[in-house]
């Protein structure tokens, strides 16, 4: 047994060159290098443990207020419940799932908007995913748009799936809403309005060469309806052409980094970038809100980055449209 020198700075560099002799080395020579080697151990340990464990199941539900121009003042206040990326797995599956669900119809949204990514690589998990969400419950309904990973099965299947589970899929196209609740939350007893709507348009992925906005929009190139956009890839802000009127675009995709060490993000989690990353981006007329999404990918982990449900509320703004800060609160 050979003991290795006390010094800090020859330290590892002796232990690397004994480990390649083939000599056994006993970690740690020094009393306070070992005792600081351990400490480092179990911080890493009960960091990847909270990380791995704990943080991917402690929902944050975030509430977002955006003002629309010319927004219909009788359904001022209107809810959009929010979920995205779910990848059904064993990390994120049914009772996880079914928190989400039950969390979300506690908001007594008046829809629902589920922007893709419902499973990982494995077709089979759709129909177990869409069977928990099926109990969303929404006066105007879920409305679906593909993320990604859903091109793991067809556009049938999710055709089926969604019909199975009583929502609405919207690729590439757009539909009039007419909300089912009058109401104005400032106001309660506001004249009913029988004319109040607005656009909620989805369109297909980007990263699957399915994004098509302009299609999503044909139709309501007057200008004059507030448009709801679906998106899973946040980027289709860069896509929307100066008279397309979009004026917010519910996205996911990034997961928000999901590891966010310092608050800073790994880019490879990000699809590159450091614009599209999570909350609100702003570009001319249009709002983007990226959501960090429910389930995780790629590494199972979260870190400095809870998984959402995004409470939308939608405000008639006077001139042009405005977002404002955005509060979390646990649940
Ligand atoms: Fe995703």
């Amino acid at each position: 047994m050979i003991e290795p020198p006390d010094y800090p700075g020859k330290y590892i560099r002796h232990n690397a060159r004994m480990a390649a002799a083939g000599v056994r080395v006993r970690l740690g020579g020094h009393p306070k290098l070992r005792k600081q080697a351990r400490a480092a151990m179990k911080a890493l340990g009960g960091g990847l443990g909270y990380a791995a464990l704990i943080e991917p199941q402690w929902i944050e539900t975030t509430q977002v207020n955006i003002g629309i121009r010319d927004f219909p003042s009788s359904i001022n206040g209107y809810k959009i419940a929010h979920l995205t990326d779910m990848h059904y797995n064993i990390a994120a599956g049914k009772n996880f799932l079914q928190r989400v669900v039950k969390k979300t119809n506690a908001l007594d949204a008046d829809m629902v908007a589920l922007t893709g990514d419902f499973i990982g690589s494995d077709p089979r998990k759709l129909d177990r995913c869409m069977a928990v969400l099926s109990d969303l419950r929404a006066p105007d309904g879920c409305w679906v748009v593909r993320g990604n990973h859903d091109h793991h099965t067809t556009v049938e299947h999710m055709r089926a799936a969604c019909r199975e589970a009583g929502f609405h899929f919207i690729e590439n196209t757009h539909v009039i809403m007419k909300p089912t609740r009058r109401h104005n939350h400032r106001h309660p007893f506001v004249e009913r309005d029988d004319e109040a709507s607005f656009a909620i348009a989805g369109v297909g992925d980007l990263w699957e060469g399915d994004c098509r906005p302009g299609l999503a929009l044909q139709g309501l190139e007057d200008g004059k309806t507030p448009v709801v956009m679906l998106s899973h890839n946040p980027h289709v802000l860069d896509l929307l052409l100066p008279h397309q009127r979009v004026d917010l675009v519910l996205s996911g995709h990034t997961h928000g980094g999901q590891v966010r060490p310092l608050g800073r993000h790994f880019r490879i989690l990000c699809d590159g970038s450091t614009k599209y990353v999570s909350g609100i981006v702003e570009n001319n007329e249009t709002r983007v809100y990226i959501s960090r999404g429910v389930g995780t990918s790629a590494f199972r982990l979260r870190w400095n980055c809870r998984p959402e449900i995004a409470l939308i509320q939608l405000h008639r703004a006077g001139g042009t449209s405005t977002a404002s800060s955005t509060d979390g609160f646990s649940g």
